[in-house]
């Protein structure tokens, strides 16, 4: 008889034939910072995750580096919005400063920063709106001038999160152009206009004060779209490919995996991670097992990195 139980007989066994592994190097760590002073406020749906200030990140900085985590994102919280969300591309934005504070004192930290306007706009919308829509190519221009001005603070990377098309050509070359070529961009690709996103707008205040986000993100019935969408971003100079959400999308992760050569990133969000969290609190699951199975199914998927709120955790169980 053929038995596949032979090679489950003891753990050493399953060590040996185990295909997949979790490692902290496949983690970056998501973080809010939030302008003014002494603050560190407990995201109520996100328990364990906080919106920082300044003057506070770096006991929250000095935990992540000594557990070995490569690698951060930041989100702004501003206190100045606007129409257009200008205080993103502003010298002083609260990411700017930010950024030149860890690139100062964490500076083996790899700092990614999220690139968007819904924290930013006093309308909560991904961009510029004429007649109550999102104006893809107004929205461009200001993407510019965001992310110029991120990577002149010390950004290591832009992850442009706007869904508007054209978005990784023109920030290649408007990097390039600024003698940034060797800035990469990791795209979000396939954003899926997801409820998952739920706990997140809460963190960031981005919920849009009208509307949806489902004329720019992502209708989570579509397949070939997103293939369409990752295949763009490819060709115009992504580095490297994002889906987000995760845990319901792990057959677009395995799509892109097979169709690209390169990196494929998963965004382990916001609701993905109440939910557990939810659950493990009333008791009704091992939060922590469950949280291990599902970022290992992330990477047998075919992501090579994790964005998730559970790095620190899972670096814990790690080591
Ligand atoms: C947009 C952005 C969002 C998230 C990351 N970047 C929210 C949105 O599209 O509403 C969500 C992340 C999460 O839920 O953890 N700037």
């Amino acid at each position: 008889m053929l038995r596949p139980r032979r090679l489950r007989s003891n753990a050493n066994i399953r060590r040996m034939v185990r295909e997949n592994h979790l490692s902290v190097d496949d983690f970056i760590y998501p973080i809010f910072v939030e302008e003014g002073e002494n603050i560190k406020t407990e995201i109520p749906s996100m328990p364990g995750i906080f919106r920082y200030s300044i003057d506070r990140l770096g006991e929250e900085l000095k935990e992540v580096q000594s557990l070995g985590i490569p690698s951060i994102m930041l989100f702004g919280i501003p206190l100045h919005k606007d129409a257009e969300g200008s205080s993103s591309w502003s010298k002083e934005g609260i990411i700017q400063q930010a950024s030149r504070y860890i690139k100062k004192e964490f500076p083996s930290l790899y700092l990614v920063a999220d690139v968007c306007f819904c924290e930013y706009t006093d309308h909560g919308h991904c961009g510029v709106l004429v007649n109550n829509e999102v104006d893809n190519d107004l929205t461009l221009t200001n993407l510019e001038k965001q992310t110029v001005s991120l990577v002149e603070a010390g950004v290591d990377m832009i992850a442009p999160s706007g869904m508007m098309d054209g978005t990784i050509a023109t920030l290649r070359d408007a990097l390039d152009l600024g003698g940034y070529s060797q800035i990469p961009l990791m795209a979000y690709s396939v954003k899926y206009s997801s409820a998952f996103y739920g706990p997140f707008r809460d963190a960031a205040d981005s919920t849009p004060s009208f509307g949806d986000r489902k004329t720019y993100q992502m209708d989570p019935a579509n397949r070939i779209e997103a293939l369409k969408e990752a295949a763009l971003d490819a060709e115009e100079g992504a580095d490297i490919l994002m889906v987000k959400p995760a845990l319901a999308y792990l057959d677009i992760i395995r799509d892109l995996k097979e169709l690209h050569d390169l990196p494929i990133a998963a965004y382990n969000v916001s609701g993905e991670y109440a939910m557990v969290k939810a659950a493990a609190e009333k008791g009704w699951i091992d939060g922590e097992k469950v949280m291990m199975e599902k970022l290992l199914s992330m990477k047998r998927a075919g992501a090579d990195i994790i964005l998730s709120y559970f790095a620190k955790e899972v670096a814990r169980v790690l080591s």
